[in-house]
């Protein structure tokens, strides 16, 4: 993808996360500026970009799905925190910094991520947009991120270390523990952009192809690649004997899977009036190198 128009979306992003995260001088402060070291931080925005493009993609505009982008983001930024505590992957390093409880304290990484999950809906339930969309963009994120989503993908992720799963349960855990936020994000962005029954539904299905692609090109990335790179650990999942793609098809295949999964996703937006924008998304997630 052109990294020019990521940049615009996340742009975007970057300024109103800004503004909606709580301030520094405002008590716990400590709290707050956990929140904001996370999130603020230089992630890339990918969810962001994918719910705005969304929007778009069913004639809608960026500014419609910008703060449900942002509390989509948010709700990743909560998962990154958890996922990097002792008691699940026990990482030092994330987005080029120390990680949340490394520079915080776990008792406060643990609050951080707590307060951001219920930043995310108050975002959500604040949205400018017709009743009957805020509602069903929050059932979107709430089952997205539940048992039968991120959090239930990290369960089963944290389960399987060391074990050989089968094939079956490494899409299990990767299509929920990434793929459902990032479906979510497809999901709402079509919903706040004005999109009918059956192009949301057409986003959705992109949105669950593109995120299971984009977790196999981090699986890739962990195996291939170096911290400097990536600004987080490498060579992690074959440490602590992560369920990845790799780790069951071997490099090559998991990198056929990952390109099979994108096209997918962009088969998906066939008949989408304006795809532009995902098409670049679904290519970037698997082209990436970082
Ligand atoms: C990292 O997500 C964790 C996964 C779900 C693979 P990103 O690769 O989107 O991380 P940031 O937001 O850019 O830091
Ligand atoms: C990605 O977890 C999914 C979530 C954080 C919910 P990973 O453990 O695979 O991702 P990284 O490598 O820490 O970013
Ligand atoms: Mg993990
Ligand atoms: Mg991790």
């Amino acid at each position: 993808m052109s990294a020019p128009l990521l940049g615009e979306y996340a742009e975007l992003a970057d300024r109103r996360l800004e503004s909606l995260l709580p301030a520094t001088d405002v008590q716990p402060t400590m709290l707050h500026e956990a929140m904001r070291y996370s999130c603020l931080a230089p992630g890339k925005r990918l969810r962001p970009a994918l719910c705005m493009a969304s929007s778009e993609a069913v004639g809608g505009t960026r500014e419609a799905a910008l703060d449900a982008g942002c509390a989509l983001e948010i709700v990743h930024c909560f998962s990154l925190i958890h996922d990097d505590l002792p008691a699940i992957d026990d990482d030092d390093l994330r987005r080029g910094a120390p990680t949340c409880h490394v520079r915080f304290g776990e008792g406060i990484a643990l609050l951080a991520g707590d307060a951001l999950f219920a930043l995310a809906f108050e975002i959500l339930g604040s949205l400018d947009a017709p009743p009957q969309a805020v509602v069903q963009a929050l059932r979107c994120l709430s089952h997205a991120s539940g048992s039968d989503g991120l959090v239930g993908g990290e369960v089963m992720d944290v389960l399987s270390e060391g074990k050989h799963p089968d094939e079956a349960t490494l899409a299990f855990i990767h299509s929920r523990k990434t793929g459902a936020l990032i479906a979510a994000a497809c999901e709402i962005g079509g919903l706040l952009g004005g999109g009918d029954a059956e192009q949301i539904h057409a986003l959705r299905r992109y949105g669950a192809h593109v995120g299971l692609a984009f977790q196999i090109a981090d699986d890739l990335l962990n195996e291939l690649s170096t911290p400097e790179a990536l600004g987080k650990a490498a060579g992690s999942d074959r440490a602590r004997g992560k369920a990845t793609y790799p780790a069951l098809h071997g490099i090559e295949e998991a990198r056929r899977r990952a390109d099979l999964e994108a096209e997918a996703g962009l088969r998906a937006l066939d008949g989408l009036p304006h795809t532009e924008a995902l098409a670049m998304l679904a290519r970037y997630a698997v082209e990436r190198v970082h």
